[in-house]
């Protein structure tokens, strides 16, 4: 799908399809009264009448219109005036995307991107059409036999802008159309069952993406280079499985970029079975989505990569599957990471923080300004935060409120929690450093308290993606969180 900026409506406008905006009451947005001229005051009579009311959501196609400026129109509710915000916008948007695609239209043009909304400026309204549009058109990869899923019609989407206001509209579509390939790219890679996407799978796709931009590098560091590093905690998670892993390591060096990486670090479990602490089967299937963190990364930097965004960014992936068996890492075994810190590990159920404190401290050769953790690490943050906000922990509250401010502006939101001391005193082990586990009590704090421990005078945040990352019930599947909260979030730290 291509999304370009278009200079105003009016009596020369063809459109397969104008998607217009109407307020409760009957107001037209943006651009929707020039198009209602040009048919003749058509709108505003079906709204007059009462046969659109505009609540928030809601469409009514009129088709066959004629020879006008538009084959057809899609009326979409914006909802009440005292309303109207971002969330309202979004939403409408959402609603004019599946809309649109179910009507045989090849074109379409948003009317209404030009409408002032409170919290967000032309750049981010234009941004949004693009995300919405291929946040709605994206198709689960579906492995079922004979059956084709049917083409999709629409292919130019076009974004109403005020003339004065051409250049941001057209950097809006532009960002949006890169995050929105990298999100589908990280829906893609977290939607594909586990006995096809392995670590060694992981691996590949990283080489895919070097070779598809030639400013991104991808190097796979193996099993025995891990040993070689002393990853002891890293290669405890893996030692049931039959899937080698891989520590998938994958630079992105935008021209003009100067200064040292930022490193973002993603959580790569194909699989968690929990291991010999071995989960319920209810709802297994799920974790499958154990990688979504090291797939977002990988949509992340492809995003930046399609922009060529002047940034220096590390990706650093540990690819492994958490597998029960007689090799398997058992409860109360004790293992090095290559910090030196030994740890008991009393839960092999808690294995990304084994993975990723390992990735952390090979994270300090790159001499990174800032680390970024992504991970599906905690259940305990699904039952604090739900579905709506990641968690974001942080030892610096630059990079929170930086993150906190990325996330409020792509709408892919993060709530900060609390890292300290006492949530650390939970951890104690009688018989190594530390613990894995400190109990059920505050459970996303602790797990964060722990990587913590591997930080020391890195600018660290962790992000824990597991409420976030993918829905379940019957629209089971990845979201593409939170790729555009760290696009963002890259785009304004550039270097
Ligand atoms: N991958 C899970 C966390 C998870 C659970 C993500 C549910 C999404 C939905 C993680 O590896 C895990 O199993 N964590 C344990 C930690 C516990 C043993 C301390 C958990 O949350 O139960
Ligand atoms: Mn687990
Ligand atoms: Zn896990």
């Amino acid at each position: 799908m291509e999304f370009k900026a278009e200079s105003g409506a009016g009596r020369r406008t063809r459109t397969d399809c104008a998607i217009v905006g109407v307020h409760e009451g009957g107001r037209l947005a943006g651009s929707g009264p020039s198009i209602d001229a040009a048919l003749g005051g058509r709108i505003a009579r079906i709204a007059a009448a009462g046969d659109f009311a505009g609540r928030l959501g809601e469409t009514l196609l009129l088709p066959d219109l004629g020879k006008g400026p538009a084959a057809r129109v899609l009326l979409v509710g914006l909802g009440s005036d005292k309303n109207w915000s971002r969330r309202s916008y979004r939403k409408a948007l959402t609603s004019a995307a599946q809309a649109t695609l179910k009507t045989p239209a090849s074109n379409a043009l948003v009317t209404f991107a030009d409408a002032e909304v409170p919290d967000a400026d032309t750049y981010y309204r234009a941004r949004y059409v693009t995300e919405q549009f291929l946040h709605v058109a994206y198709r689960v990869p579906v492995i079922r036999s004979g059956k084709k899923p049917k083409a999709q019609s629409l292919d130019t989407v076009r974004v109403i802008a005020s003339p004065t206001e051409l250049g941001d509209v057209r950097r809006g579509v532009r960002d949006g159309a890169a995050i929105g390939t990298g999100s589908s790219w990280t829906r893609d890679l977290a939607n594909l069952p586990a006995n096809v996407c392995t670590p060694t799978y992981l691996a590949h796709a990283g080489g895919r993406l070097a070779r598809e931009h030639r400013t991104v590098r991808c190097k796979v560091l193996s099993e025995r280079e891990m040993r070689r590093l002393g990853m002891g905690s890293l290669l405890s998670v893996t030692a049931g499985s039959a899937q080698p892993p891989k520590l998938i390591v994958l630079e992105y060096r935008g021209r003009g970029a100067k200064a040292d990486p930022i490193v973002l670090v993603g959580k790569g479990v194909t699989f968690d079975t929990g291991g010999i602490s071995l989960k319920d089967p209810g709802g297994m299937d799920e974790m499958k989505f154990d990688m979504t963190g090291a797939a977002s990364v990988f949509g992340a930097i492809k995003s930046l990569a399609m922009l060529d965004a002047p940034i220096h960014v590390v990706g650093i992936i540990p690819a492994v599957e958490n597998m029960p068996s007689g090799t398997a890492t058992k409860p109360g075994d004790i293992v090095t990471s290559m910090s030196g810190q030994t740890i008991e590990i009393l839960n092999t159920d808690a294995e990304g923080r084994l993975i990723l404190c390992d990735a952390l401290t090979y994270s300090r050769r790159f001499k990174p300004r800032e680390v970024i953790d992504i991970a599906t690490l905690t259940g305990a943050c699904v039952i604090a935060l739900g579905s709506h906000n990641s968690a974001l922990m942080s030892n610096s509250d630059d990079l929170a409120n930086g993150l906190l401010a990325a996330g409020k502006r792509s709408a892919d939101t993060c709530w900060r929690m609390p890292l300290a001391e006492e949530y650390q005193e939970q951890l104690k082990s009688n018989f190594a450093d530390f613990a894995n586990v400190a109990g059920r009590d505050g459970g996303a704090v602790t797990a964060a308290c722990f990587l913590w421990k591997f930080t020391d005078g890195l600018k660290w945040a962790h992000l824990d993606i597991a409420g976030t990352a993918y829905v379940t019930g019957a629209a089971k599947g990845a979201t593409g969180r939170p790729v555009p909260l760290l696009v963002d979030y890259l785009l304004a730290n550039l270097g």
